[in-house]
């Protein structure tokens, strides 16, 4: 991992879960952090043990999003990595139980919340002559999930944003877009189906078993590719089947 040594990150979400578990994993690799949440006193007490900045940073916000960058270079002087991970369960489906703002909160967080922050880190990541984004996606953006649809549609949404990115992406700007996509993880996000999960035996994953796929994506050379983290098969790139007609990368 020496490549990621001395370099400088900021992860959205950094406050539980996969952002704080990719944190601490940096962290031990020698890489300066800047940490952003919602989550103000989880996040600070976090940055304090690693010696990481804090930023209250909303990714539903480009205001709060450019502000992170600028705290990162105001810091550190550089970019190196962006880790947009911020994300939550839509907490509304498409019928009855359908909410405006809900929906609206779900597609801001979770997909305005990767473009924003890929915007906002872009011009970082030029004038440092290189560096990569990392999204986290979902299994959820790869396959269809009965019990949240729009969870669904925005993971999709940004596994197509990375795929494009991917190609879209000056070769000579060196900057590597990836997603993450794990299956359903032990953390905060899956408490209300934890449960359930357990019930039908449905394997859930170590949140180190996402650290060590996103650590992968990290120090490898690959871009425009959404690695999936499942229980019992190594993490790797998902191989999309050919669209039919003329495609053009
Ligand atoms: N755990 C899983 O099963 C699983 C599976 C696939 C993908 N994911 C994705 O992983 C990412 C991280 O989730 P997690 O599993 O660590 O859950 P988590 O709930 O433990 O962590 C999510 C973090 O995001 C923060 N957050 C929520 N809204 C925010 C906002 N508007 N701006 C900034 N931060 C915000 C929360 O405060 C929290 O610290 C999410 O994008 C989630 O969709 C999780």
């Amino acid at each position: 991992m020496a490549q990621l040594t001395g370099q400088v990150a900021f992860i959205t979400g950094a406050s539980s879960g996969i952002g704080e578990a990719v944190a601490r994993r940096l962290a031990t690799e020698g890489v300066q952090l800047m940490l952003a949440d919602i989550d103000d006193a989880r996040g600070e007490a976090l940055a304090a043990e690693l010696g990481a900045g804090y930023l209250h940073t909303d990714t539903s916000s480009l205001e709060d999003n450019e502000a992170l960058v600028a705290a990162t270079l105001a810091r550190y002087g550089r970019l190196d990595l962006a880790f947009l991970n911020a994300g939550i369960s839509s907490g509304c489906g498409i019928g009855e139980d359908f909410d405006l703002a809900t929906y609206r909160r779900a597609m801001g967080v979770n997909l305005d919340g990767v473009v924003f922050g890929a915007h906002a880190a872009l011009e970082a990541l030029k004038a440092n002559g290189g560096g990569q984004l990392i999204a986290t996606a979902s299994m959820a953006g790869l396959v269809a999930v009965p019990f949240d649809p729009f969870y669904a549609a925005n993971k999709h949404a940004v596994v197509g944003l990375v795929r494009s990115l991917g190609v879209t992406l000056d070769p000579k700007d060196n900057i590597r877009a990836n997603a993450l996509c794990p299956s359903f993880a032990d953390t905060n996000i899956i408490k209300p189906i934890k449960g359930f999960l357990e019930d039908t035996k449905f394997p859930i994953l170590e949140v180190s078993d996402v650290v060590d796929a996103f650590m992968a994506i990290a120090t490898g050379t690959g871009t425009g590719q959404c690695h999936f983290v499942v229980v019992g098969r190594p993490s790797e790139p998902f191989q999309f089947r050919n669209a039919p007609g003329p495609v053009l990368s």
